[in-house]
C-alpha cells in the first residue's frame, strides 16, 4: 500500500477528536499519519494524547503575535516544518486569516458538532435545544473563508431526546464525532470529495 499522508491537527483543549484521529492511524491500512499536533493553549489535554502516542506537538500561543496574519504564519511554517499535507482542525478555537485560508484550501478540513448549516458557532447545544430540533449530529467540512461555512463532507446525525441537557446531547454527538472525523478523513485522502481552488 502507498505511504500515508502526513496530517497535521489542531487543538485547543481536551482533544477527544484528535484521539481518534490517533487512533484510526494506528491502523496499518489507514492512509494518514498524525505528524504534528498544535495547540494554541498550553497545557491543552489533547497535547498528552499526541504524547502518549509519540507524536510531535508544538504550542503556539495566539497571545504571542501581534496579528491573526503573523499566528497563523507562525502555523504555517511549523506545519510546512513537519511535510503536513493535510489539516485536521480539532476543537481548535481560533479563526484564521484569509490568506492562510487559501493557501491551504482543499488541505483543511474541521469538525463542528451540528447538523450544518444549522447551528453555527458556540455553544452549539444549547442552540440545538433552544430551536427545539428533534435531530442534531456532527459535520465534517473543508475550512472556507467563512466560519463553519465550506463544502460539507460527511455527517453524522443522533436524536435530540426530552430531557437533554447540553451536556447529555454534547455527549451522544461526541460519540458520532469520533467515528464520523476518521471516515471523513478518510474520504478526503481518497479523492472522494474536493474542493478546489478557484
Ligand atoms: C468537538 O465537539 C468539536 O466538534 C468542536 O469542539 C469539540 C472538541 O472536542 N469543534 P475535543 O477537543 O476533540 O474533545
Amino acid at each position: 500500500m502507498s505511504a500515508k499522508r502526513k496530517i497535521g491537527v489542531l487543538i485547543s483543549g481536551r482533544g477527544s477528536n484528535l484521539k481518534s484521529l490517533i487512533e484510526a492511524c494506528a491502523d496499518a491500512n489507514f492512509p494518514a499519519e498524525v505528524v504534528l499536533v498544535i495547540s494554541n493553549v498550553a497545557g491543552a489535554g489533547g497535547l498528552t494524547h499526541a504524547a502518549n502516542a509519540g507524536i510531535p506537538t508544538k504550542v503556539i500561543p495566539h497571545k504571542a503575535y501581534a496579528s491573526r496574519e503573523a499566528f497563523d504564519a507562525a502555523i504555517d511554517a511549523a506545519l510546512s516544518d513537519a511535510g503536513v499535507e493535510l489539516v485536521c482542525e480539532a476543537g481548535f478555537m481560533r479563526i484564521h486569516s484569509a490568506s492562510f485560508v487559501r493557501k491551504w484550501q482543499g488541505r483543511i478540513i474541521n469538525i463542528h458538532p451540528s447538523l450544518l448549516p444549522a447551528f453555527k458557532g458556540t455553544h452549539v447545544h444549547e442552540q440545538a435545544i433552544a430551536a427545539g430540533v428533534k435531530t442534531s449530529g456532527c459535520t465534517v467540512h473543508f475550512v472556507a473563508a467563512e466560519v463553519d461555512s465550506g463544502p460539507i463532507i460527511a455527517q453524522s446525525a443522533v436524536p435530540v431526546l426530552v430531557g437533554d441537557t447540553p451536556e447529555t446531547l454534547a455527549t451522544r454527538v461526541l460519540e458520532e464525532e469520533h467515528k464520523l472525523y476518521p471516515l471523513a478523513l478518510k474520504r478526503v485522502i481518497e479523492g472522494k470529495v474536493r474542493f478546489d481552488s478557484p
